[in-house]
């Protein structure tokens, strides 16, 4: 018997009903990640390893966690990011993350190999409603420039240019499921080969070739603000503050491109320090993703100096085991959790979340 939504107490909780009631293929391709899964591992318990330094006696009677990504005001630190091949989960696909990150006001990163067409995902926006591009480099930068200034046209607000997959992770279980019909009508990748799993098939488009040399091209074909998705050291935050970019998300893809990559919250630890060091904290807008799954771990990110997390797998799970209702209450809870954590740590806003909250000694000594 599939359990009742109200019976949904954490995000964990929509991962086991979506395990259990989902297709094969569906399931193997969004709970995979690259070979022995031990990034994927490492994203979630990287956060047990940081632990709170609480502060007593602050009055925390009114709490406020909004705040701001990319100059857009949001209820919550978190956006939904952008994650391919929604119609697995529910045949509405993506349009089912719009209608609830609406509701709740966070923005939605909408991914470059989405189900519905691009044009379907913003039309299901509200009206002023903001939502983020995704964007997987095509070899034929004709196609690519074409996406990027088409977004802005519609009034995308941001760019975030994924730059860890040059080449697609080994997804054993995805190919192990043979999944070869996404049932979508993805615009970008012409699938030419089926037997290795939905991700490669329709992946092929993709340029090995883009480099930092690419970047200033970018610049110069859009106005939105461009984050670069998936860095992984410091060395590259401070390449991309020279190159004027706006932001970074610390990110190994969920563990889905290089096993054995760092998590972003440990990422992020490293090189906050560095970049306040160098009066560059800023310069650009840091962000994580990989693991969140409470509000926790929000707030540890933004202590660390984050401006905000992404969250990827907890949402299409919600979506598949329950549609647009399930999503909306795994946001809800994420609210929730965030009053009360907030509270517990002495915090009332955002901007009072600060390294001398947390306690991070076992975090690389472990
Ligand atoms: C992803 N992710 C991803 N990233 C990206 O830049 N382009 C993409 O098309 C996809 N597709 C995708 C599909 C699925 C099923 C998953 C689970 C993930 C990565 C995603 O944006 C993000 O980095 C991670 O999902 C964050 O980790 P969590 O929250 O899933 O643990």
């Amino acid at each position: 018997e599939m359990p009742l939504l109200e019976q949904c107490y954490n995000l964990m909780d929509f991962e086991a009903v979506a395990r259990r009631v989902m297709k094969k293929g569906a399931w193997g391709y969004y709970s995979s990640a690259a070979d022995d899964e031990i990034t994927m591992r490492e994203n979630h318990s990287a956060f047990h390893r940081i632990w709170f330094r609480p502060k007593i006696l602050v009055d925390v009677e009114k709490v406020d966690f909004s705040t701001t990504m990319l100059g857009t005001n949001v209820d919550i630190p978190f956006y939904v990011t952008a994650t391919a091949l929604g119609k697995l989960g529910h045949v509405e696909g993506e349009v089912v993350l719009t209608r609830a990150a609406h509701k709740h006001n966070v923005v939605q990163m909408i991914p470059t190999l989405a189900s519905c067409s691009f044009d379907e995902i913003v039309d299901a926006a509200a009206p002023g409603q903001v939502q983020w591009l995704q964007l997987y480099v095509n070899k034929d930068r004709a196609i690519t420039q074409r996406i990027v200034e088409h977004a802005e046209k519609r009034g995308c607000k941001g760019l975030f240019i994924t730059v860890d997959a040059p080449q697609l992770g080994r997804r054993e279980k995805d190919m192990r499921s043979k999944f070869t019909d996404p049932g979508s009508n993805v615009q970008a990748g012409q699938a030419t080969d089926n037997s290795q799993g939905a991700a490669r098939a329709i992946s092929s488009f993709i340029d090995p070739a883009l480099s930092w040399a690419d970047i200033p091209w970018f610049r110069s074909i859009t106005k939105m603000p461009i984050v670069l998705k998936g860095v992984q050291r410091v060395e590259d935050v401070l390449k991309a503050v020279e190159m004027g970019v706006q932001g970074v998300v610390l990110s190994n893809h969920g563990g889905r491109q290089l096993d054995f990559a760092r998590s972003g919250i440990e990422i992020l630890a490293e090189t906050m320090p560095v970049l306040r060091e160098l009066g560059l904290q800023d310069k650009i807008e840091v962000y994580i993703d990989g693991g969140v799954r409470r509000a926790t771990d929000i707030i540890k990110a933004l202590c660390l100096g984050a401006k905000g997390v992404g969250i990827g797998r907890p949402f299409l799970y919600a979506m598949s085991a329950y549609g647009l209702d399930g999503v909306d209450r795994a946001i809800q809870l994420l609210k929730d959790e965030m009053e009360m954590n907030m509270r517990l740590i002495g915090a009332t806003r955002v901007d009072e979340l600060s390294p001398g909250l947390l306690d991070t000694r076992s975090l690389f000594n472990h």
